[in-house]
């Protein structure tokens, strides 16, 4: 019989580019047969990512966070997305660190992507970071998320090739389409990996 398909929730706070590779996945792709995008979310209303998310016809939510405390705002998000039935949470440049009520709600169930070995880089501008230090490598890394600062249990990296990329918009175009197959095939692993033997 048929698996049902993994039920995931993107969560973004800016453009999108990660989410719209997942979507592509799950609709043709890497994906396709084993997850479905049950939502996207965002913490910032007028994020481009949301906008390019209800364009491809994906259910859509998202709560203003600016302003708010973490951890009311996170007890709301919570709330949210368990009215949408999720099986994995999906971070993709969602621009906040999770409270521990949040990542206890969706415990080892919560994936990031990290433009970044988190062995050696964490929080954000990784890829100014990579530059900036004229590294002839760095590594996309997926990761299941902790209360920690990207520190949680690596799933699986890949390194992007930098030498040669004169300029930080050459950093970002390389990385970037790592990112876009890395996350798809390390969830896709996940999901085949958690399947029961036939
Ligand atoms: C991506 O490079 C992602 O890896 C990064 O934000 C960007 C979002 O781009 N995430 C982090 O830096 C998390 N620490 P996108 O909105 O186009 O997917």
């Amino acid at each position: 019989m048929a698996q049902p398909l993994a039920r995931l929730a993107i969560l973004l706070s800016g453009r999108g580019s990660n989410m719209l590779a997942l979507a592509e996945a799950v609709r043709t792709g890497t994906l396709r047969g084993l997850a479905e995008i049950a939502v996207v979310f965002s913490n910032d209303p007028a994020a481009p990512g949301l906008t390019a998310a209800a364009a491809l016809g994906l259910p859509t939510a998202s709560l203003a966070s600016h302003g708010r405390k973490r951890v009311a705002f996170d007890e709301e998000v919570v709330e949210i997305l368990n009215k949408y039935d999720i099986n994995y949470v999906l971070l993709a440049g969602y621009m906040r660190v999770l409270s521990p009520a949040f990542v206890r709600a969706f415990a080892g169930r919560i994936l990031n992507i990290h433009p970044a070995d988190t062995h050696q880089h964490q929080g954000l501008h990784a890829y100014e970071w990579a530059f900036a230090n004229q590294l002839a490598e760095t590594k996309i890394t997926v990761h299941l998320v902790d209360e920690g600062l990207d520190t949680g249990p690596i799933l699986a990296q890949r390194v992007v090739n930098l030498r040669g990329a004169a300029t930080l918009a050459e950093v970002q175009r390389r990385g970037l389409a790592v990112e876009h197959v890395l996350y798809a095939e390390t969830l896709r692993d996940l999901l085949v990996d958690s399947l029961p033997a036939s």
